[in-house]
């Protein structure tokens, strides 16, 4: 077991109900979960909770050996060594692909930088794309890049808040084609969240399914009975 949540529970400032409720799961190195439920159902509140946006009222959060939160530990985001891309998660207009994605990596030396995106850019597929801004980019190629950027610092998690939403369905299908390909290649551990059946029966190798901040179905997606399967995803 590489990822362990447990008995999570929060509620927002202003509200009496838990947004989470005793979330508790565990996940393997390697691992795409697919976290699936209707709107409000506390998909994003889980990923804030995680990235370390919100605090918990309850619970504790560990990845291998770091405790990242329990009753008496909270470890600030930006020290958490979790990616992620949210919908709104723009890139940078002013930067070019590269410098977009050489943003998140202050660590590394200059070398190993201009390595690192080289080696992002052929994950994605963007290779000849360095030099490009935002707006000389399709929505799915700009997408690809937000995903490269999260990438690039090898996070120990991967946290994707419906980042695919914005898109056609055309280039949706087969973005979620790309993106599991590209995760399960960089053998990144990483929690999708969708309300959408479909994309969490292509990504996913377990779906986590959610209704008013508590779990009320885990399985692989083949186990998910009562769950549509579309045709497209079926072939
Ligand atoms: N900042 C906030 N203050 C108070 N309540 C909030 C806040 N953000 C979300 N909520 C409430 O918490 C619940 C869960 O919201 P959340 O954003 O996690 O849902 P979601 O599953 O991501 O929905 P969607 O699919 O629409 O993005 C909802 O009832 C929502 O109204
Ligand atoms: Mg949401």
């Amino acid at each position: 077991m590489f990822i362990a949540i447990e008995n999570v529970c929060f509620s927002y400032s202003n509200s009496k109900e838990n947004a989470i409720d005793e979330f508790s799961m565990t996940i393997e190195k390697g691992e795409v979960i697919s976290i699936l439920g209707r709107s409000g159902s506390g998909k994003s509140s889980i990923l804030r909770i995680l990235a370390g946006l919100e605090l918990p009222t309850k619970g504790t959060f560990t990845i291998g050996d770091n405790v990242l939160f329990s009753s008496n530990i909270f470890v600030h985001p930006e020290k958490r060594g979790i990616g992620l891309v949210f919908q709104d998660y723009a890139l940078f207009p002013h930067m070019t692909v590269t410098e977009n994605i050489r943003f998140g990596l202050f660590r590394l030396s200059k070398k190993e930088k201009e390595k690192r995106i080289k080696e992002v850019l052929e994950l994605v597929e963007l290779t000849g794309f360095e030099k490009r801004y935002p707006y000389q980019l399709s929505g799915g190629q700009q997408q690809r890049v937000a995903l490269a950027r999260a990438l690039a610092p090898k996070p120990n998690l991967l946290l994707l808040d419906e980042p695919f939403s914005n898109l056609d369905a055309e280039l949706q299908y087969k973005i979620r084609k790309d993106l599991r390909d590209i995760l399960k290649k960089a053998n990144i551990t990483s929690i999708f969240v969708t309300h959408d059946e479909n994309d969490a029966h292509a990504l996913a190798d377990r779906i986590v399914k959610i209704d008013k901040g508590k779990i009320v179905k885990v399985g692989r997606p083949c186990d998910m009975l009562g769950m549509p399967i579309k045709q497209e995803v079926m072939q």
